[in-house]
Parts: structure tokens; sequence; C-alpha cells
């Protein structure tokens, strides 16, 4: 396969930052995007750019905020100016976490995490498919979670986001096959990233004090959680999760699976409802006779 030009966002940190360095050292040219590049993640910027300089790997860092539209559209000219109007890999990895009492989480804060984690995607998609219409042919990785697929309680709002992105994505792939776009849905489980640290705060927060013995569930599910991550035997790393993206990135265009699990905690639950969704599917676009649609659901298990 020829190398490709990809756009990843949410490059500072975690996933992000582990697989724009993997994609690069593989010979791929890297539009690592960050929002912040001259304030909080100067940092990442600089330290990104020194590791592209020394393993002559080629990473360009791009200003780029999911929640702006300016900020998308300022990011795609700067880079399909680089790119003389082309892109090969969109990566929509930008992602917060909020967590907790449901009912702590008022109307804005549903709508903050939704306009990072769904409506992000959608900008940076809407901004991109006309190229890649364009070209007929492209691949957009969706970074969903097993959360978009189960429910654990307490997943505060996030969960919502990520089956929200789900539905999307799986939407997105039908209608973008027969032009030769592929879409990919990657689903890590728990890691140790930057997430745990970056916790989006509810307002109402002080509405966990009158949950009663829920409040103490989710007290000892958040340390439990905290503790299972923290494990440095724990076998979900972050490279992994990396790894999964560059082989999706490799594989040849039309034959990638709609889904990935990387996962070595979660006993295959996600697997179940994929392996059920994707035959129920299957069924479904055969009755309204859209079989042709029907991406390849098979899946790469990684335990
Ligand atoms: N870690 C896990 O256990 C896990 C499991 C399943 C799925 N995921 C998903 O994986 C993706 C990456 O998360 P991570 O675990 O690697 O956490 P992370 O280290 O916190 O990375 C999240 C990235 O998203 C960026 N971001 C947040 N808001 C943004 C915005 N408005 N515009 C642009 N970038 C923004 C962050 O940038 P800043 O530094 O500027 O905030 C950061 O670069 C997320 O979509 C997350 O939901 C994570």
């Amino acid at each position: 396969m020829s190398k490709q030009k990809v756009l990843i966002t949410g490059a500072s940190t975690g996933f992000g930052n582990i697989t724009a360095k993997l994609l690069a050292e593989n010979g791929h040219t890297v539009y690592a995007t960050m929002r912040d590049v001259n304030g909080k993640n100067k940092p990442h910027k600089e330290a990104l750019l020194d590791w592209a300089k020394a393993e002559q790997a080629n990473i360009k860092v791009v200003e780029l905020d999911v929640t702006s539209d300016q900020s998308v559209e300022n990011a795609k000219e700067q880079i399909l100016t680089d790119t003389n109007g082309s892109m090969d890999v969109i990566i929509n990895n930008a992602g917060i976490y909020g967590g907790g009492i449901q009912e702590a989480f008022t109307v804005n804060d549903h709508k903050a995490l939704f306009e990072v984690n769904v409506f992000g995607t959608v900008r940076i998609n809407n901004a991109f498919l006309p190229t890649l219409r364009k070209q007929k042919s492209g691949l957009i990785i969706q970074i969903s979670s097993i959360l978009g697929r189960v429910i654990i309680p307490f997943g505060g709002v996030y969960d919502a986001t990520k089956w929200t992105v789900e539905a999307l994505s799986e939407n997105l792939a039908y209608e973008l096959k027969p032009l030769g776009i592929d879409v990919a849905i990657v689903q890590p489980g728990p890691f140790l990233t930057d997430l745990v640290n970056k916790l989006y705060q509810p307002e109402n927060l002080s509405i966990v004090n009158e949950y009663g013995k829920s409040a103490e569930y989710l007290k000892q599910f958040s340390q439990n959680f905290i503790n299972t991550v923290s494990d440095p035997n724990i076998p979900n790393k972050p490279e992994q999760v990396a790894d999964a993206i560059l082989k999706l990135v490799e594989t040849q265009n039309g034959t990638r699976p709609l889904r990935t699990v990387v996962d070595k905690l979660m006993g295959g639950v996600t697997e179940i409802i994929n392996d059920t969704s994707s035959n129920v599917q299957a069924g479904l676009l055969q009755n309204f006779g859209l079989s042709e649609l029907n991406s390849n659901n098979s899946e790469i298990i990684n335990n």
C-alpha cells in the first residue's frame, strides 16, 4: 500500500499522540492536529516536532479545536493547501470523558460532551468528505469505545456520546461504501491515558450527596476503575490502539472490518454485541434490497 496522508484529531496526548508517531514511523505523512498549540498544548506540539525531527518522520502539527467551525475550516485550508487538495485518512480521535450521576449533568453539560465527542467528528467529516468523494477513495476512522456498545453504570453522558458515534459511523459506512470510502470504528476498552486526568466536571455535582446507596456504588466503581487502569500489569496498553489503527490504515480499501475491538479486559462482551448486530444488520439490509451497502462487518478481536 502506498504511503498515506493522514489527519488525526486530539494528537496532544494519549492514543492520538502515540498513533501520530506510529503512523509517521511507518512512512505516512501525519497532520497531527491539536487545539491551543500556542498555549497549553505548546509543550506537546514542540515535543512531537522534536521527536519527528530526530526520527526524520513526517509530522506536521496543525491547530484544530473540534468544537469550532472556524478552527476546522482554517485547519482544512492549511492542510489541503499543503497536500495539493488531497487527503487519504481521517482519524476522529479527540474526546473527553464525563462520568458520574446522570442528574448532575445539566443540559449544558450534555451539550459540552456531545460538542466534542459527536459534533466534533461531524464537523471534521463534513469538512473533508468533499475531498474524499472527489478522490473516490479514503478512510474515516472513528474512535468510539466499548462504552459505545454497553452501559456500565455511572458512565454519565459519555456512553450516550459514544452510542451516537456508533450510529452515525455505521450509517456513514453504508452511504460511503458505493463511493469507495471506508469507515472503520475502533472500540477500545479501558486504558490509562490522560483522559482520566481531564475529567469533565458536571455543573450539578453536589446532587451526588442525595443519591445514597447509588453514590456509594459510584465511589466504589470509580476507585475500582482507577485501580484497574493504574495497575502497571494491566494487559491493555495504549500502543495496542495505535497498532490497530495502523493495521486499518494499511489494509486495502474495501476490505477493512467495520468494527475493531481493542481490549483484553472485558471478556469479549463487545464482540458478542458486534456479531449479533452485524447479523441483524445484514438481514435488515437484505430485506430492503440494500445488501450491496453492507460493509465487511467481521471484526479483529485482540484477545
Ligand atoms: N482511555 C480510554 O480508556 C478510552 C477508552 C475508549 C475510548 N477512548 C477514546 O479515545 C479517544 C482518545 O482519548 P485518550 O484516552 O487518548 O485520552 P486523552 O489522552 O485525554 O486524549 C484526548 C485528546 O482529545 C483532545 N481534545 C479534547 N477536546 C478537544 C477539542 N475540543 N478539540 C480538539 N481536541 C480535543 C485532547 O486535547 P487537550 O489536551 O487539548 O485536552 C487530547 O489530545 C477519545 O475519543 C476517548 O473517548 C478512550
